[in-house]
């Protein structure tokens, strides 16, 4: 497995690769690698020859700088999970490799209005910028992204059709720990009895799909319920229990057509996120979480 920090550097081995027939798989990552990254890469490969991940903690899409000081960074592990999971090449720009007093953002202001749009100004012009930016440096066939950030992996599919980018997004589902918590490299900071509460929302996920498949399609009757199970959690902060269109993110009233149902919820200082994807196509409603 190839370390690289140049962008010249990393066009180079992406060119030969090119050359010799090759397609190009493209993960970006902020490291601190789980095994939820780890089956992005899994996914690429299905699709792709040459498997390319980015390690680089994008500063611009911390809305709060204390989040970005506590991001937990382990590179020589990070290294070691890429190289067993097939990764062909790494890059791992520093700040100065990526931002020169760049001027210019990228973003898909209607699809980020509602869920974690609406309580982190700025976080997904820094995330759309940065991913951009990577596509360009990169130019990948397929890049996959992880269903846990719903509203980045939709506006990111929307961005690359509306600016062009011959890159094919696919979204690969959640992968949760066997009791439920969606992966995250923020699980990290839940001391032990915030991890135990936290389980509440991939609960209040399995009831909302218990709701649903009883024939329940009202939004509210459906998040009502999720707010309970996670009230009786004692969270730190609920930013929002939501039932949005899949295709427009836009705020439903009936889950009668292709839906996500999210969550965003602290325990202590540690904000998680975690969805379900709710599709309705012939009548009956398939829960993927
Ligand atoms: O999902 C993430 O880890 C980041 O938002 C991404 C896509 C790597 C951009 O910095």
């Amino acid at each position: 497995m190839k370390i690289v920090h140049a962008k010249s550097e990393l066009r180079a081995h992406v060119t030969a690769a090119r050359k010799a027939g090759l397609t190009v798989g493209f993960v970006p990552t902020m490291g601190y690698l789980h095994q939820g990254h780890l089956s992005l890469v899994e996914e690429s490969k299905k699709h792709t020859d040459y498997q390319v991940m980015s390690i680089f903690v994008n500063r611009i899409q911390f809305n709060d700088p204390n989040d970005f000081a506590a991001y937990p960074v382990d590179l020589e592990r990070d290294f070691a999970l890429a190289r067993e999971a097939g990764v062909d090449l790494v890059f791992v720009p520093d700040e100065g490799e990526m931002y020169t007093d760049s001027l210019t953002f990228v973003d898909v202001g209607a699809l980020t209005k509602n869920l974690c749009g609406a309580h982190r100004p700025g976080h997904f012009r820094g995330v759309f910028t940065v991913v951009s930016k990577l596509f360009n440096i990169v130019s990948p066939d397929v890049s996959v992204f992880g269903q846990k950030d719903i509203q980045q992996a939709v506006s990111i599919e929307k961005m690359a059709a509306d600016l062009d980018f011959p890159v094919r997004i696919i979204i690969s589902p959640t992968l949760r720990e066997s009791d439920g918590l969606a992966m995250s490299s923020r699980n990290k900071r839940l001391s032990a009895d915030e991890r135990e509460r936290a389980l509440a929302i991939s609960r209040s996920l399995k009831a909302a799909e218990k709701l649903i498949a009883s024939g329940e399609r009202t939004s509210g009757i459906i998040t009502a319920a999720m707010k309970k199970i996670i009230d009786e959690s004692r969270p730190t902060k609920i930013d929002y229990i939501s039932a949005v269109r899949y295709t427009d993110l836009d705020y439903v009233e009936r889950i009668d057509t292709k839906s996500v149902i999210a969550a965003a919820v602290y325990y202590g200082d540690t904000r998680l996120i975690d969805n379900m994807i709710v599709d309705t196509a012939g009548g009956k409603a398939k829960c993927v979480y």
